[in-house]
Parts: structure tokens; sequence; C-alpha cells
């Protein structure tokens, strides 16, 4: 029962799922790290999975563990429900009729190949058996175990958190069945979002295998060039597009004793004269902080740390690489760090340019020998960085940065080997773009198209190949073919404003004249849109500019509107945060199809305001519609302000459904490269006899509704669980979303309950303690609780 209606709320009805995947049980065996979280992922998209574990009740433990972990396994609460655990001991006929089963115990080959020779006794013919192993070949996995299981296998390497990192590497052995790689492929793929990456069964396989020599690399370049963990971090982030933690926080995140595991585990796979063996050395104080406990964040601290100062406050201190004491942490000052472009730091004189060439010549000349022993194309090698690394460059992206010939050219001065693919693409480039389409540089020497799978629509695709139908510096408009438009944000993190209000208005104006029938509202950005840009709220406020600020307020009022009353359909396709007027977007759209990693939720309060672009209209509607939800004025009221006046965020689609910020009848879709596609189906399936919804009017409790939440504010206020300006806030939101003078006798409309957002809007904006909020907000990102 519970998995009918889970996979009933997981695919919409309106979108039949393209073929069906033939595999709908898993079995996970080892609810550890990864195998719990495997397990965890599958269930989130709506397939019964069962988890072993050799501990006797140590997988019924790992999933209710994961009900408590930050950031969550599961997608919502519910999803653990589609989990069955059991014991080894006993456990494996539950595996009998899994189509897939995944391996994810200790990483020992007798261990897996024992547990192998078992499964050969329970599970179905044809079924499929998979490994995720990081570091043992597949060869020496299927050894002994016979023909039929060797076609059935392939090793599946997830990335750790198996939720949220996107990578799926893949490998083959010479026996593997076509169909059992192709189901997996595809399973992997749209039902489980991974990007699958095609890898040769070498050790590390490809992001292990660059990303560990990196590691390695920036290691002991640091050391050897004398930087700090903070400029050593700093090098890496910003111009090498690494994540900000850099090299040493990254080792502190991980656990600084993964380090001699891998080490260890490439020494004894390795050719004696890999690169990355040959650049092995013992670190003595790293092997001391390993022994003292200093793992990183998981232990006694790591290269940085943090120490109460004398009055209590939290200090971030960093450890000083010569003594192996810590200090207090600085901002690094050095000249090469002001360099945005990467060749310019990797030739800069500075410690900090040094580093950088160093570490760049190690990573980029490693990873351009390694094709195509690992992988056959640099595309894929550069996507498993990306996904597996949180790159933003992969390294055959990084040498086109610093130019090939460049980096051939300073390998040469060094006295070092030029690897052939390097040479061989001499003073070209590992991508171009030919005809509008993005092509990589194969082993043949020739370009190639870098694929997309049926299903996939890049909209960095489109814009490679067409000028858009329309642009501003916040907004643009693009042609996806067959009729569908796409409106694409593009302001720093897709702040809304005054440009994004202005191309909205132009979109549908151009629709209204048949320019396309449907609307998509889609971007490749981080964030979907962090909301409306409270800098300029703030300056406008400054300056007392308040006939401006509300005639924004009006005018994107009157935006929502016109995309929801608009004579074609508009589909909204988030994907990361949509939060405050991104999210009022999606309430005004007609259908969202919606990444399952979207992060949906009206925050307005964070920063002393309330939803002003129909946001708390659309909310009481919604509960007020919802067939599920009470009857009566009151409580559609009470649950849009337990929502607004909390800030919840939906920390997934599905609990954006729970919340009602979606509808039940929205999509998910899994794999981010597949949600433009989705959402272009979705969009031309609502054309046929579309008709834009009608809006009724609402009866709302008005004053004694307004009156019974101000006492609930209260008696949070005297709990200490309310600030001062809190009440304020939500007193304006309680005016507001009961109506303001009306009550249950009158009906209210929409105009009336956008009069009462502007309003309170406008007064709230007018508070010191509200300015103070978006101030602090503006400099430090958090909300300030006053
Ligand atoms: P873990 O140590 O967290 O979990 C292993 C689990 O397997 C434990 O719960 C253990 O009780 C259970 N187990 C051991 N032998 C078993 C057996 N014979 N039958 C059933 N259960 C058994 O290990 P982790 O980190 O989850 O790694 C699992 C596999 O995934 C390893 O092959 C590892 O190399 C690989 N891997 C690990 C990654 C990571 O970041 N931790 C990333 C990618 C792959």
């Amino acid at each position: 029962m519970v998995e009918t209606e889970l996979r009933a709320a997981s695919v919409p009805a309106a979108q039949a799922k393209p073929a069906a995947s033939p595999i709908r049980k898993v079995g996970v065996i080892g609810a550890g790290v990864m195998g719990a979280g495997i397990a965890a992922q599958v269930a989130n998209a709506g397939v019964p999975v069962v988890l072993l574990d050799i501990v006797p009740g140590g997988a019924a433990k790992a999933t209710e563990r994961m009900l408590k972990t930050d950031p969550a396994p599961f997608m919502q609460k519910a999803a653990a429900r589609l989990v069955t655990p059991g014991d080894i001991e006993g456990g494996l006929p539950l595996l009998a009729d899994c189509d897939w089963i995944v391996e994810a115990i200790v990483e020992r080959p007798d261990a897996k190949r024992d547990l192998y020779a078992k499964l050969e006794a329970v599970r179905k013919p044809g079924s499929v058996v998979s490994s995720n192993t990081s570091t043992i070949p597949l060869s020496a996995l299927t050894q002994g175990l016979g023909e039929v299981f060797a076609a059935d296998f392939l090793i599946t390497h997830f990335f750790n958190p198996p939720r949220y990192m996107r990578l799926l590497e893949v490998v083959q052995g010479p026996a593997t069945r076509a169909e059992a790689l192709a189901a997996i492929t595809d399973f992997g793929d749209r039902v489980l979002g991974k990007t699958v990456i095609p890898c040769k069964d070498r050790p590390g396989f490809i992001a292990n295998r660059i990303g560990g020599m990196w590691m390695q690399s920036a290691i002991n370049r640091a050391f050897d060039l004398g930087l700090t963990v903070e400029e050593a971090d700093a090098v890496m982030g910003r111009p090498m597009g690494v994540p900000k933690t850099g090299v040493f926080g990254l080792l502190d995140l991980v656990g600084i004793d993964l380090m001699p595991h891998v080490a260890a585990s490439m020494k004894a796979t390795l050719p004696e004269t890999d690169a990355y063996v040959l650049g092995l050395r013992d670190n003595a104080l790293i092997t001391r902080m390993i022994a003292e406990g200093r793992t990183g964040r998981k232990g006694k601290g790591g290269f940085y740390t943090r120490e109460k100062g004398a009055g209590g406050e939290s200090l971030k201190r960093a450890l000083d690489l010569t003594t192996g004491d810590y200090r207090a942490s600085d901002k690094p000052q050095l000249e090469s760090l002001a360099l945005r472009d990467l060749r310019a730091l990797a030739e800069h004189p500075d410690r900090g340019g040094r580093y950088a060439r160093a570490v760049l010549l190690d990573t980029l000349a490693y990873a351009a020998a390694l094709v195509p022993e690992i992988a056959d194309s640099v595309a894929d090698v550069d996507a498993a960085m990306r996904l597996g690394y949180n790159w933003k460059y992969g390294p055959f992206e990084l040498i086109d940065r610093v130019g090939a010939a460049w980096l051939a050219r300073a390998l040469a001065e060094d006295g070092r080997p030029v690897p052939p693919l390097l040479a061989q693409v001499a003073e070209g480039s590992f991508y171009r773009v030919q005809d509008g389409a993005l092509e990589y540089f194969g082993t043949d020497g020739g370009y190639h198209a870098v694929p997309r799978p049926a299903g996939v629509l890049l909209l960095a695709d489109i814009k490679r190949r067409a000028k858009p139908l329309a642009r501003n510096g916040s907004a643009s408009l693009w042609d996806l073919g067959d009729g569908v438009a796409c409106l694409e944000f593009h302001s720093k993190m897709n702040a809304l404003d005054p440009g994004t209000v202005e191309m909205i208005g132009k979109a549908i104006a151009m629709g209204r004249k048949g320019g396309f029938k449907a609307l998509v509202i889609h971007n490749e950005g981080e964030q979907f849109s962090v909301g409306a840009n409270i800098g300029l709220a703030l300056f406008a406020a400054n300056i007392a500019a308040w006939g401006e600020i509300e005639g924004l307020i009006e005018q994107g009022q009157k935006a929502m509107r016109s995309l929801r009353d608009a004579p074609f359909p508009v589909v909204g396709a988030p994907s990361g945060m949509a939060l405050g007027g991104g999210c009022e977007i999606l309430l005004h759209c007609d259908a969202v199809q919606a990444h399952a990693e979207s992060y949906i939720g009206l925050v307005e309060v964070g920063v002393g305001l309330i939803p002003g672009w129909g946001g708390c209209t659309t909310m009481l509607r919604r509960w007020a519609e919802n067939p599920r939800a009470p009857k009566g004025p009151m409580p559609p009221v009470a649950k849009a302000f337990e929502m607004i006046s909390t800030a919840q965020v939906a920390k997934s689609a599905f609990e954006a459904k729970e919340m009602l910020l979606l509808r039940p009848t929205d999509g998910i879709t899994f794999n981010r490269d597949r949600l433009l596609a989705d959402a272009k189906a979705r969009a031309l399936s609502l054309v046929e006899g579309y008709a834009p919804p009608e809006v009724k009017p609402l009866r709302l409790p008005g004053a004694s509704g307004r009156a019974a939440l101000a006492m609930a504010v209260q008696q949070q206020a005297a709990l200490g669980r309310a600030t001062p300006h809190d009440v304020v806030v939500c007193d304006h939101l309680a005016e507001t979303l009961t109506g303001g003078r009306k009550d249950h006798t009158e009906e209210t409309t929409e105009a009336e309950l956008h009069a009462l957002e502007r309003r309170s809007f406008m007064a709230l904006l007018k508070t010191p303690a509200t300015l103070a909020r978006v101030e602090h907000m503006l400099e430090t990102g958090r909300p300030l609780r006053n």
C-alpha cells in the first residue's frame, strides 16, 4: 500500500514515465555510509529496497539513523517506509525478487566474493549484481564465480553522499551482458538522477584517480612552497574552480585519516612508475595529526579548528604547517589571489602563483596522460570531476583555460614529459564549438560532438546555437523549439529585480501575440532564484524612494498574475533554491516540473518582510482548495501562517508537495539534465484546450482570526521563541492572511489580498528593525534575530 502511494506521489499522472525500468525492486548489502545512502536514494525514487547488514539489527538502525541525519539522505520521511531492513543471517531470501543487488560491504575482495557466492543461491535469474567498490578490479571480484555471475556483474561506484553527489561511475567486465549494463545505466540516470560515466577497469576509476593526484599534489606543494593552509585553499578556490573548502578544508571534511588508506590502495594497485605513486611521501605532520585523533571535523579538529574566545565567541584557528600548532586564522594577502585569469595566476611569481602552476602541471598532465587508459573521452573525464568532486571545470576544460600549448611548454620547461594527447592537440583546444554544437578532441585526433542522451535538453546547448528572442541584464527569452519558449534568469544568484519583471512582461506579450504556445521558466544556475534583490530594496529604502518600491511590488504582482492568466500554459522548472520571489513565480505557474533537489520556500520574514508578490494569497488558496485540509475560514489561514511565519523551506521537491508549495500533480525529475526536456514536454501536454485557471475569492476570518494568531505569537514570545520584531512581522502577516477588515461573512478578492500584501510589505519596510534584518542578511547571508 505504502509503496503504491509513494509511487503515485512521485510520478505525476499527466507525465507517463518513458519506458518503465525493468528494475522494480533493489537489494543493497552493507548498511554503512554508502549502502544506507544508496538504499535511501532508491527509496527516494519510489522504488522498494531491501537493506541487509552482517551486524544483527544494523540495517534497521542505519535506516532509523538516516531519518535524523543532516543533510538528509531521505527526500521525505515517508520514503523510509520503502526500505525493508534485514540481517544477512536469515535475510538473504528477501533478495529473491530483487532485479538489482548492490553490494556495499567492507572493501575486501575475499569478503565480497564470499557474499557473491551466497547470492548465487538466492537471486533470481537475470538479476544484476554490482559492487560499490572504490578500488578492487572487477576481474578480482568475479574470480571463481562462474560465467553466469560474470555476465550479470558490474561495478557501480557512487559518491558520498549518494543522494547529493551526481556522479555514478560504471565499469563493465569483458563478460558483462549488454542488457545488464543498459538496465543499470538507465536506472542510474533516469530513476536515481545520476550522470552515469563509463569507466575502464583501472584503480580509482576516473574521479578518485585524478582527484587523488590533485590532493596529493596540493598537499605536497603547499609544504614545499611554504604556503599557509588559507593561502593554499584560496588559490584552489575561485581561479581554479575547486569548491571553496580548497584542499585542506576538504581533508577536514572527509577525514584526514582517509588519506593513508587511499594512498595504500593506490600504491598496491598502480604501477611503480605511475606519477601518483612516485609522488607518495610520508608526511610527518599528517601522521602525527592522525595519531592524535586530529582527523578533521569528525575528530579533534584538523587543518582548521574552532576555539572559544575570551568572551565565549567562536574563533577560527588554522594549523601552522611548519610548527604543527594552531594560530588565529588569517585572510590570505597574496597579490596573485586578486587575479581571475588562470594563466596569469600560474605565471605570477609570488608563492600563490608558483603553487597554482605546480598543482596545475601535476594534475593536468596526469589527467592528459590517462586518456584513453581510464576513459575513452575527455568529456567523460571532465564530467566525472565536475560531478564527483564538485569542480567547476574538469581537467581538460582547465587545460583549455590555460591553453594546451602553454601547458605543454611549461611541462617541457620543467623537463617533464608531455603526454601524447596534449602533444596531439598541440596549439588547439580540447573543446570547440562547431556550427553551434560543442565538440571534444578525441584520441583519434578528430573532434566529436559531446553526446547528449535522448531526453536530455540543456539550455547551454540551445544558447550556443541561437540568439535569444529577447534579453536584458537580468533575464533572457529563448526558443526551445516546437513552439515552446524558455524564460531564463541570469542575475547574480538569480535574484529578481526590475529587469526580471520587465522580461516576464515581454515574454507574456510575445506569447499573447502568438510568438509561442507555451512557456517554461528555467535556468541552469546553481539556484533557480534566491528571491527579490533585497540590496535594491535596501538602497531604495535608504533614499526613501517609497513610491518606487511600492510600484515595483505592484508590477511584480501584476507579472505574477500575468503568468497565471496568460492564454498559454506556463511551466516552472526549478532546481536548487527557489526562495521568496522565486517561490512566488512557481506558485503562479500552471504546472511545475521540479528537479527532485529543489529547495522551495517563502522566507521573507527572515528579512522582516512578508511575501508581497502574491505568495500569501496563493498559499491561502492552496490550503483552502486542498480537499484533505479541514474546512472553514481559519484552517487555511493557520496553515499558511505557520509556514510563512517560520520561513519554512522544503528540503526536496517531495517536501514541497507536503507543504503545498507544489501541487500533487506537479512533476518531479531526478536527473537535472533531463529537467528541461521534461518541463517542455509537460508544457506541450497542456497546450491543447488550455484555459487559464479560474481564481475564486476567499472567505477569511478577519479580526477574530488575527487576534487568535496574535495570541499564539505572544505565547511564542513569552517562551523566548519569537523576538520582538518577529511579533511585529507576524502581526502584519496575520492581518494580511486573515483578510484585513473583512471577515468570513464577506468574500475577499485577489485584488484586495494583493493590496493587503503591499500595505504590510511597505509598513514593514519602513521599520528600522526590518532594515536592520535586510542589512544583516546582505552582509552575512544569515538572518538577524532582532
Ligand atoms: P562502511 O564501513 O561504512 O560500511 C560497510 C557496512 O558493511 C558495515 O555496516 C558492515 O557491518 C557491513 N558488512 C561488512 N561485511 C559484510 C558482509 N559480509 N555482509 C553484509 N554486510 C557486511 O563502509 P562504506 O564506506 O559504506 O563502504 C562500503 C563500500 O563502498 C566499500 O566497498 C567502499 O570502498 C565503497 N565506497 C565508499 C565510499 C565512501 O566515501 N565511504 C565512496 C564510494 C565507495
